[in-house]
């Protein structure tokens, strides 16, 4: 059985709650009659009951009443989300008020409804772009213990099945955090091991890459990857890491074994940890296109919930995969 399909079992066998805030959006309801018409989740949609009801009908979506709708109108939750909400940002000066009126936003409310419990992951971003789905995440959910910073990692499946698990690779971070730290490059491969166990279902063996291998270049950014390679080493002592590795050092064997004698990560590694995100965006675009590489994600990982971003050029298929990967990232927890 592929991979999406180990996914979308595991998603079955333990059904999440998954809120999709942008519900009138064409792509993301079909997408929810589908995941609903496969048992892939327990679908929670943000709206007024009758146009979803209606917008079903216009496509022809017949499983679409098995959802649960919240209507940010007519919640009766909206005044305990309200005083939820103020208590979470009282340093920042939040008022009930202006709670109130930001419980309007669907990407709001399901950031709280995550919050309070009354859903297990979200997954939108099919029309709204990556900054608007993730701050009320950032200031609501936030990061889970012992990470400040969340990330986006891909799964990519290459044509030359020699590399990482039989093709299989996860590379991060390619969606969020411009410029880390090394405290916060540290935290990304550890966040990107975990989500390699649990989504990929594969040990991880991490690069940490640069472009210097074991002091080849004398630099202060290739010195920021050895700091978050001893620091990554810390947070997580069962993790397989090692770095600074240049890209053809972690994934050549002969090149490995050349430059970075006695690793056992040079050469063999599944899981690329990138220095900053435009290597990282930059990469995974580059072996997509041009590889012809098959790219999941961005998933995201470091919250405190499964929250997930979806690319506003994304196609039904990609929020159905979407929804079952979040459902198996809210199981894992
Ligand atoms: N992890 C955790 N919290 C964060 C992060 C992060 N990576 N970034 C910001 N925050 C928090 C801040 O601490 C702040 O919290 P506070 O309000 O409690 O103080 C809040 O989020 C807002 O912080 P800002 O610095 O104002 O962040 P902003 O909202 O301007 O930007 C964003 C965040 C949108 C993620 C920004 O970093 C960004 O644009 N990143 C690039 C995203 C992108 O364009 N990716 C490439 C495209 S995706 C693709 O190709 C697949």
């Amino acid at each position: 059985m592929n991979l999406l399909a180990q996914i979308k079992e595991k998603a079955q066998k333990n059904l999440q709650r998954i809120v999709l805030p942008e519900s009138y959006e064409e792509r993301t309801l079909r997408a929810a009659d589908i995941a609903l018409a496969e048992g892939l989740a327990k679908i929670i949609l943000i709206g007024n009951p009758e146009k979803i009801q209606n917008l079903a009908a216009q496509w022809d979506l017949t499983n679409i009443s098995k959802a649960s709708v919240v209507d940010p109108e007519k919640n009766p939750k909206t005044d305990v989300y309200a005083d939820m909400m103020v208590e979470i940002r009282k340093g920042k000066g939040l008022t009930k008020d202006q709670a109130l009126s930001l419980l309007m936003n669907p990407l709001y409310l399901a950031t709280v409804m995550i919050k309070s419990g009354d859903a297990d992951g979200e997954v939108a971003g099919a029309d709204n772009a990556t900054g608007d789905v993730l701050r009320p995440a950032f200031q609501y959910v936030k990061t889970m213990p012992g990470i400040s910073v969340v990330s986006g990692a891909f799964l990519m499946f290459l044509k030359d099945k020699e590399f990482g698990n039989d093709g299989l690779m996860v590379f991060a971070d390619c969606a969020v955090h411009p410029n880390p730290t090394a405290k916060e490059l540290a935290e990304i491969a550890v966040s990107t091991g975990k989500t390699t166990r649990v989504i990929a279902g594969i040990e991880p063996r991490i690069a940490m890459l640069s472009f210097s291998t074991k002091g080849s270049a004398k630099h202060e950014m290739a010195d920021k990857v050895i700091e978050a390679t001893k620091l990554a080493q810390q947070m997580d002592p069962t993790l397989k890491i090692d770095g600074e590795l240049q890209a053809d050092a972690a994934i050549i064997p002969a090149i490995g074994q050349k430059k970075a004698p006695g690793s056992d990560i040079a050469g063999r590694a599944n899981v690329l940890v990138f220095p900053t995100l435009e290597t990282g965006n930059i990469a995974y675009k580059l072996v997509e296109r041009l590889g012809h590489a098959q790219a999941i994600g961005p998933i995201l990982q470091g919250m405190a919930a499964p929250i997930n971003d979806l690319s506003r050029g994304c196609s039904v298929s990609d929020i159905v995969n979407l929804i079952a990967i979040t459902s198996n990232q809210a199981a894992g927890k």
